[in-house]
């Protein structure tokens, strides 16, 4: 069984809509530690050690946050600056993250043909992406194609309710090792192609 943690990273959670939802389809999962760092550090005052020892304690760390200005929010850049210090999560001395894997968990109010070269934000998720993939690799921890919910403004409860039953499938996946890991680097998105990533149990054994 993989045991995930889930740090979530919203400013202002009583006016969101969609992360709202997706955190209430995970937060109680068994398996799941869900860690709400604005809760927990509503001064930024990050308790580094507490923050290492979880994620040695857990093998998948989901980053689940709204887009803003083409990152994560502030908190979730503090929480990387502070906890993958040298010595511990990189450099000869650091390997306490060697063999996980990380997941990044996104909202974006842009719709998916925005975030292409001929679109309006010119780049692509995997481009803006990009530093916590690096961030990730040089800690030796595997970096997946991410989770992104695009168009969040306007969107439906039913379309909301639909992308958290797909994240909530996800992470129990995840959990019971029913993910096809070998096609997973293929797909841009995981919930692109949720059925292809995940194995039917029983499926392969
Ligand atoms: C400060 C700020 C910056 C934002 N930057 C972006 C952005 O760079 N790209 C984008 O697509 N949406 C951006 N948005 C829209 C949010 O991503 C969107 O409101 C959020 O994903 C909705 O999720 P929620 O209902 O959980 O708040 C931004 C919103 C705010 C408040």
């Amino acid at each position: 069984m993989s045991r995930i943690l889930v740090l979530f990273a919203h400013p202002a959670l009583e006016k969101s809509r969609v992360n709202r939802e997706l955190a209430a389809a995970v937060r109680d999962l068994p398996g799941v530690t869900f860690h709400d760092l604005y809760e927990v550090y509503p001064e930024f005052d990050i308790d580094v050690r507490r923050e290492q020892n979880l994620l040695v304690e857990h093998d998948m760390i989901v980053m689940q946050h709204p887009f803003f200005w083409y990152s994560t929010p502030a908190m979730l850049k503090e929480w990387q600056d502070l906890v993958l210090e040298h010595g511990w999560a990189y450099g000869s001395e650091g390997k306490l993250l060697h063999g996980k894997q990380a997941l990044s968990v996104v909202t974006t109010g842009g719709r998916e043909q925005a975030y292409a070269p001929e679109g309006l934000n010119r780049f692509t998720m995997r481009q803006f992406l990009a530093p916590l993939e690096q961030t990730f690799r040089l800690c030796g921890v595997e970096y997946l194609p991410p989770f992104v919910v695009h168009g969040t403004l306007g969107m439906i409860g039913e379309e909301i309710r639909s992308h958290a039953a797909d994240y909530r499938r996800l992470l129990e996946a995840i959990r019971e090792d029913q993910v096809d890991w070998e096609t997973v680097p293929q797909h841009q998105r995981l919930n692109w192609s949720l059925d292809d990533v995940l194995r039917v149990e029983g499926e392969g054994v």
